[in-house]
């Protein structure tokens, strides 16, 4: 069984990734994630200049997921070098992830973001609690197009295009990214979400509203791979809930090719990317599948080898 994916050019040993903004990817936690076996590391969002975040608190546990307002805390690009060396040192496929205002500066900052040796870039045009940035960008099909049109002209590496699913047409936001010339899709960033303490009558986190991750998110997620797999042609890399070697599964017979981890390692542990990795080779021996190509896009052509006619209803 294989489990090497290559996306956008990169050559992965597994297709499993660590999320941007988990573990606020330090060198230290990039080389840790090498260590643990993932495919590859996706940065945390750095933007033009260091950013205290949002205030406390940041993150609360709700029914089935996570809810957080950061609100891109970082030491912005120009300081992130002394995070990226230790990261490409340990031998890391590093993807790094930037957020700006307006096209030109998503266009600087991934150029900045080239400069320190990413082998892509991933634009955060999704982010559903930074005022001005993200997903007030994103969820516009013409300014998405137009994000990422600047920074093609800007960088010769790979560009992933992160997509908000907070709209009621993931795939007019695909369309528009793949038409302005982006390499790859990932599907999706957070939903935005709220939670309220009633005993103070006032919202839990600081920033008030944030973005729903984790198992919660997933169905979410997974209709928009699926959805974007039946219009663009771009690779799809998934994100959202992914927790075990089956929801890996569900997303590849969805459309995607490869696979971010974020909320299940908070969750979970470190174990979560050697544990999904034995889940997907046990699956692959008994389906007799020898690389999860193989099964990309499956569920979209009905019941194949091993697959179940339902009689539900
Ligand atoms: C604490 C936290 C911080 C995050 N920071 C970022 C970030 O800086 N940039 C970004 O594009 N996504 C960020 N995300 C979103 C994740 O990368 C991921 O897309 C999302 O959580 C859904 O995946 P999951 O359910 O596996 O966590 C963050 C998520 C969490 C929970």
């Amino acid at each position: 069984m294989d489990l090497r994916t290559t996306v956008t050019g990169l050559e992965l040993s597994n297709p499993l990734l660590l999320a941007s903004g988990i573990l606020d990817e330090t060198g230290a936690s990039m080389a840790r994630a090498v260590r643990e076996g993932v495919g590859a590391v996706v940065t945390k969002s750095m933007g033009p200049a260091p950013r205290p975040g949002h205030p406390n608190p940041t993150v609360v546990e709700v029914g089935g997921g996570l809810l957080n307002a950061m609100g891109l805390p970082g030491p912005g690009v120009a300081h992130f070098r002394e995070e990226i060396d230790p990261a490409l040192a340990a031998g890391a496929t590093v993807v790094g992830s930037v957020f700006g205002g307006d096209a030109q500066e998503y266009a600087r900052l991934a150029a900045d973001m080239e400069a320190l040796g990413v082998h892509a870039v991933e634009l955060n045009v999704s982010c559903p609690h930074a005022k001005g940035y993200g997903s007030e960008l994103g969820s516009d099909p013409a300014v998405l197009h137009g994000v990422v049109a600047a920074v093609k002209d800007a960088v010769k590496v790979p560009v992933w295009t992160k997509l908000t699913p907070n709209t009621n047409d993931v795939t007019a936001l695909g369309l528009a990214a793949q038409d302005a010339g982006t390499d790859a899709l990932v599907a999706t960033n957070t939903l935005k979400a709220i939670a309220i303490e009633p005993d103070v009558r006032m919202p839990v986190l600081g920033n008030k509203v944030g973005g729903l991750s984790g198992k919660a998110l997933k169905p979410v997620a997974l209709r928009a791979v699926w959805d974007l797999h039946q219009k663009v042609d771009v690779p799809v890399v998934a994100s959202g809930g992914i927790y075990d070697a089956r929801d890996v599964l569900e997303y590849a017979m969805a459309g995607a090719t490869a696979f971010q981890v974020g909320t299940a390692l908070m969750h979970r542990g470190w174990d979560v990317f050697t544990d999904i990795q034995e889940g997907l080779t046990a699956w692959m021996e008994t389906e007799r599948v020898g690389n999860l190509s193989e099964i990309t896009g499956a569920a979209h052509h009905g019941p194949g080898r091993g697959g179940r006619v339902g009689t539900a209803g």
